[in-house]
């Protein structure tokens, strides 16, 4: 009996107990990220500063390492604490943030700063349940946080995870079915005594060992225990349900050049796609093909001239936008937009749709340009 009872207990320790490799694993080589405390010093009660997880995590939602880290510097070299972003012009913040895309972040990034340093004397709350409840911070994010700043026992499950344990687990079952399943995975595996570097080793491995492609299985620290790579199928994990098309939306920009090379910019409104940034104007996207893609949607008389045609992705469509491009005088009005000088609009709170519609225009205009 006791035989029995002691290989189903093997059996169970050999999937759920990965924790104590892996960690020994992230010890020697985890990733060095600015927003990260290592391990030498999380293992002696060092934590993270609550404010620098946060901000990295928001930013990292959508978003790769390789592309944050460049914006997470700027930020906290302009707004080193919490208070100091909430202080701060939201105008200013959406500039940083350009070009980071899903904008809605951004407002939400101010918000949440603004709850936090006004009705939370500056200290983000530990909980999953209080994190939650600030404005940006779902399931995801509120357990990023709680397990990294706070060593909470919090299961964080994010796309390099799920990778990690569909494979782990040859889990059968599409995403985002799977969700509940691979949570309850993690939620078994957590080592209650280091949380954090244990959500932070599983997406370590899941960048640089168990990569959607060819996965160094060798290298893998918990290659034992893995059904995946025993049955020679690691890379048909995850199995996800079949992406349904993005519907097509089409559209016309106006760059309108100004005899000193400004350009012409409005706002979009507060709230929806793009809230609160700043556009070339424009017609409306949509998803009809009958003429609002042509020069009759310009926003004022001018000899405007096609200068070529860019793609861009969102979420929820696929928008093509037709630019023209017009030479305006000195004293050409501006509306109730503003021109904006060749030194100033790179610096402009652009996203990346309306960077693309300018360059079409003007190659080169929205660069950053060195100094000296
Ligand atoms: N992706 C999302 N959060 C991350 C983190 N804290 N470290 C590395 N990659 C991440």
């Amino acid at each position: 009996m006791a035989r029995t009872e002691a290989s189903v207990t093997d059996a169970h320790a050999s999937s759920t107990d990965f924790s104590r490799p892996l960690l020994a694993w992230y010890d020697r080589h985890h990733r060095h990220l600015p927003w990260r405390t290592p391990p030498a010093e999380t293992k002696l009660g060092v934590l993270p500063d609550p404010y620098r997880v946060w901000l990295s995590e928001i930013m990292l939602q959508q978003t790769t390492v390789g592309a944050v880290k460049r914006y997470f510097e700027a930020f906290v070299d302009a707004w080193p604490t919490v208070e100091a972003l909430a202080a701060a012009q939201t105008d200013d913040v959406m500039k940083a943030w350009a070009g980071l895309g899903y904008y809605s972040r951004a407002r939400n990034l101010k918000k949440c700063a603004e709850t936090v340093a006004g009705e939370h004397g500056g200290r983000f709350p530990g909980s999953e349940a209080g994190l939650k409840a600030l404005p940006g911070i779902g399931d995801y994010t509120a357990a990023a946080i709680a397990a990294i700043a706070f060593n909470r026992p919090a299961a964080v499950v994010d796309g390099n995870i799920e990778r990690v344990v569909t494979r782990l687990y040859a889990i059968e079952t599409p995403l985002p079915q799977a969700k509940p399943e691979i949570r309850a995975h993690v939620a078994a595996a957590l080592p209650h005594d280091r949380p954090g570097d244990f959500a932070q080793a599983m997406m370590d491995l899941g960048a640089t060992i168990c990569t959607p492609r060819k996965p160094a299985c060798v290298l893998c620290p918990i290659t034992h225990g893995c059904t995946a790579r025993r049955e020679g199928t690691a890379e048909r994990f995850p199995i996800k349900a079949p992406k349904t098309e993005k519907p097509a939306r089409r559209g016309a920009a106006f760059v309108a050049v100004r005899a000193d090379g400004a350009v012409l910019l409005r706002r979009r409104p507060p709230e929806g796609l793009l809230g609160g940034m700043t556009e070339v104007p424009g017609s409306a996207w949509t998803a009809r093909h009958d003429g609002v893609s042509d020069d009759t949607a310009a926003p004022f008389p001018a000899d405007w001239r096609a200068a070529g045609t860019i793609r861009h992705v969102f979420t929820h469509f696929a928008l093509e936008l037709s630019v023209f491009r017009a030479e305006l005088p000195l004293n050409a009005p501006a509306g109730d937009g503003w021109w904006s000088a060749p030194d100033t609009l790179p610096g402009e709170a652009l996203p990346t749709v309306m960077k693309k519609a300018i360059e079409a225009a003007i190659p080169g205009a929205t660069k950053k340009r060195r100094k000296g």
